[in-house]
């Protein structure tokens, strides 16, 4: 423990955030708020919470959900496998353990989707034992104040950080120390103009005394992203619309979507309609093409999806539905669980 962390600690105990989940020993609400935090900030995180919460107040009632309504209260928060895998856990957690919640590290690593940040969030916090949390802003704290400048994007300058963290680890009521980190980096030292002058650790931190701030940390690179072209074939009949439900391993499993004809290059509305593989699966249902959307751009953590939307009427059914393809009420469409992506698409067009 560096000489610096009692005015860390102090700095946070003033300065922290009245967060719902910091009221609580509840390891399961614990694992909740970290696993929102881990993909949104807390301002948007905070509504999130709430209503799960409210919904599935304990492991055991998240356990017996079904998957579809523990998407739709996750519509919007994105990373959807980090609900489903919440949800397969609760199962094991009821299965296992009684659905008490396991309170050793070990256990609670084992457990569908929990890596070592949650694990080591979920013993520090909720049972105070002794495991460092490293988290985006964990890596950039560490990388100023004590200098390090191997990339923290790499796996070297993740370990360097990991085992400064665990050195500096207090004993005692490590989860609060774990949080203060956190706070400081979220707060005071945001990855942009810090705020320096306010800072409790000002006076330790390596990069502030070099006037290295705006050098660290240092990344490597940024990730690939991989361009993907998604023609949405948006299929009405009557009050009906076609939805389709996602299986398979891609993005998006288990949430509702339109059938789609995925492309290697963008291509024109004009080529969309004459595509053979549309044809198909309209033939002999007499369309009539009502709207071509405008372009839609949605970004996720590897891929840029570059959507089009095409609104079609048919009169007559169709011979056969296309794969994983159901009709669903237009106006219970806002029951689905769908994407944001999609979300944008109905609150536009339909
Ligand atoms: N970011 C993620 N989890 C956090 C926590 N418990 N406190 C502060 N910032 C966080």
């Amino acid at each position: 423990m560096g000489d610096w962390s009692h005015k860390l600690l102090k700095w946070y105990d003033v300065n922290k955030r009245d967060l719902p989940w910091r009221a609580t020993n509840d390891p399961y609400k614990i694992w909740l708020s970290e696993v929102i935090l881990q993909q949104t900030r807390v301002n948007q995180g905070w509504d999130y919470y709430n209503r799960f919460i409210e919904k599935y107040p304990t492991v055991s009632k998240l356990a017996v959900a079904s998957e579809h309504d523990i998407l739709k209260l996750w519509q919007g928060l994105g990373y959807y496998s980090r609900a489903r895998n919440m949800h397969h856990a609760a199962k094991e957690i009821v299965a296992k353990y009684k659905g008490k919640f396991p309170i050793d590290y070990e256990s609670i690593r084992a457990l569908k989707g929990v890596g070592d940040y949650t694990a080591a969030a979920i013993t520090s916090i909720a049972f105070k034992l002794p495991y460092p949390v490293v988290d985006g802003n964990v890596l950039r704290v560490y990388s100023r104040l004590l200098g390090i400048s191997t990339p923290i994007d790499s796996t070297e300058g993740k370990k360097k950080i990991w085992e400064a963290a665990a050195e500096l680890l207090p004993k005692n009521n490590p989860g609060n120390y774990n949080q203060a980190i956190m706070e400081l980096g979220a707060l005071c030292c945001t990855p942009k103009s810090p705020n320096c002058p306010e800072c409790p650790v000002q006076l330790a931190c390596y990069a502030y005394a070099k006037k290295q701030t705006g050098m660290l940390p240092v990344k490597q690179g940024k990730t690939k992203v991989r361009d993907r072209f998604l023609n949405y074939i948006v299929v009405s009949k009557g009050d009906s619309l076609l939805l389709r439900n996602r299986k398979g391993n891609d993005i998006w499993k288990g949430l509702n979507d339109f059938p789609c004809i995925e492309t290697e290059k963008a291509i024109t509305p004009e080529n969309l309609i004459s595509n053979k593989e549309l044809k198909a699966i309209l033939s002999t249902a007499n369309p009539v093409i009502e709207s071509v959307s405008t372009p839609y751009k949605h970004i996720l953590s590897h891929q840029r999806l570059n959507a089009q939307f095409i609104k079609i009427k048919i009169g007559k059914t169709l011979k056969k539905l296309p794969n994983d393809c159901f009709w669903a009420e237009k106006k219970k469409i806002n029951q689905y669980a769908v994407p944001r992506l999609i979300e944008r698409y109905i609150s536009n067009y339909l």
